[in-house]
């Protein structure tokens, strides 16, 4: 069988997978497998946060967490800790409010508005429009806060070991309004690869016509084994030792690892960046939240064997999910790649399959009327625009482990019928 879809298939095997799909449809699920949020398991670990601080928990690291004044850096308890998770000194952090990406919009907006540390000027300014790299298939929001704010996207391919950095090397070295690259180093979203420390290096050294081209790494990942935890790279590190010491900036937050509605994002960079970085929030915020940071610092710290600890409660109650997804598609498809292949990734939120056949969209259509959701087609490329229709992000971790193994089933029952109406298409038209 082939990854064409153009294998040989017979009116009996389109009626049998009708027949599966309509049992599937009679049952009336509802079930979800689109959201990349934690369950509410994960985040029942994470409960004691809300009750850390008392009443006379007035102050850390001598700061009044009640008052304004305390630096706009973060507070320096929580800026150590995280400092630690990302492999680098307090004094290359910024630990900011909830959620990464807006510390990702935030540089790329100063980038815009002012130019980095050492631009010529400001991004917005250039001859032509800005373009930033980005991986496929990739994290729909990243496309959309790099076009929200009016870069042009240029997409290379998430490889196993990570970026395309050949393609990346070639396109930095010829087109100075190219900024930059944004990707996931570690269990990339969707397809959960980790960069190797190879293609890191070359990331970090590599020639670029733009004198200010940033890497911007998303490690939102970057704690999130299931399996073995692979080599952690540095960028900061890396690039410092290439010459380019504000090259990097790393994001993470504890949306994953605490509650993804109430925690911390931060990044890492040269203490250079850090500076220049927070004199431009020092201009929209006296500080961030000191009294959230205090809390995350005392639960975290608390929580027995730290952060490490806690995410490997988390992989206790995620990986099952992740055998479910994989246990159920090998038994209702099959080993092969008649029908689909799919990632069995070590860690991260989750799984990337590819239909062998130019079918995404219409498993998409079929799982909805079905009754479970799946992250729309399409989605893990820039403008929704998936060039091959192969492409559907499973993300299991929502869901309780019964939930995983139903949904896959019915999904499997859609990947089915969708191949073999495709197939039975093909045929109609004298192409098998
Ligand atoms: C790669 C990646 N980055 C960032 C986020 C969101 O992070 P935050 O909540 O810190 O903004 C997600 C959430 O799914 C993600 O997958």
């Amino acid at each position: 069988m082939t990854r064409d879809g153009s294998a040989p298939a017979s009116a009996d095997s389109l009626s049998a997978a009708q027949t599966a799909y309509d049992a599937v449809r009679a049952r009336g699920l509802k079930l979800n497998m689109q959201r990349g949020q934690p369950s509410d398991a994960d985040f029942d670990l994470s409960n004691g946060l809300l009750s850390t601080l008392g009443e006379l928990d007035l102050s850390m690291d001598g700061i009044d967490l009640r008052n304004y004044p305390g630096g706009v850096a973060g507070l320096p308890s929580a800026r150590r800790l995280f400092a630690d998770y990302l492999d680098v000194k307090a004094e290359n952090m910024i630990v900011w409010n909830n959620a990464s990406l807006e510390l990702q919009a935030f540089v790329l907006t100063f980038a815009l508005l002012h130019g980095m540390r050492n631009s010529a000027g400001p991004w917005v300014k250039g001859e032509s429009k800005s373009k930033f790299i980005v991986t496929t298939p990739g994290y729909d929001r990243h496309f959309l806060l790099l076009q929200t704010l009016g870069f042009e996207l240029v997409a290379v391919d998430m490889q196993r070991d990570g970026p395309d950095v050949d393609a990346i090397e070639r396109l930095a070295a010829d087109d100075a309004s190219i900024r930059g690259v944004l990707f996931v180093p570690t269990y990339s979203n969707p397809g959960g690869e980790t960069v190797s420390a190879e293609k890191a290096r070359r990331l970090a050294t590599l020639k670029a016509a733009a004198p200010d081209f940033t890497i911007l790494a998303d490690d939102a990942y970057r704690a999130h084994h299931l399996g073995t935890p692979p080599e952690t790279v540095n960028f900061v590190t890396l690039c410092r030792d290439a010459g380019h010491p504000d090259r990097a900036f790393v994001f993470a937050s504890t949306s994953k690892i605490t509650l993804a509605g109430a925690g911390l994002g931060f990044v890492a960079s040269s203490e250079d960046n850090v500076k220049w970085m927070s004199g431009y929030l020092n201009a929209q915020s006296i500080g961030p939240n000191k009294t959230e940071q205090a809390r995350h610092v005392k639960f975290l710290r608390g929580y027995p064997g730290g952060i490490e600890g806690l995410m490997a409660d988390h992989a206790a109650l995620i990986a099952p999910k992740f055998r479910a997804v994989d246990e159920t598609l090998r038994a209702e498809l099959g080993e092969g790649d008649e029908f689909a292949t799919w990632a069995n990734p070590q860690g991260g939120y989750f799984i990337s399959l590819d239909t062998a056949a130019p079918v995404a969209a219409r498993v998409v259509e079929l799982a909805d009327a079905a009754g479970v959701s799946l992250t729309p087609a399409g989605a893990t490329y820039p403008d929704g625009l998936d060039p091959g229709n192969r492409n559907i992000r499973l993300a299991p971790t929502r869901p309780p482990v019964g939930e995983v193994y139903t949904a896959m089933s019915a999904v499997a029952a859609c990947i089915r019928l969708a191949t073999e109406e495709y197939r039975a298409g093909e045929r109609g038209r004298g192409r098998s």
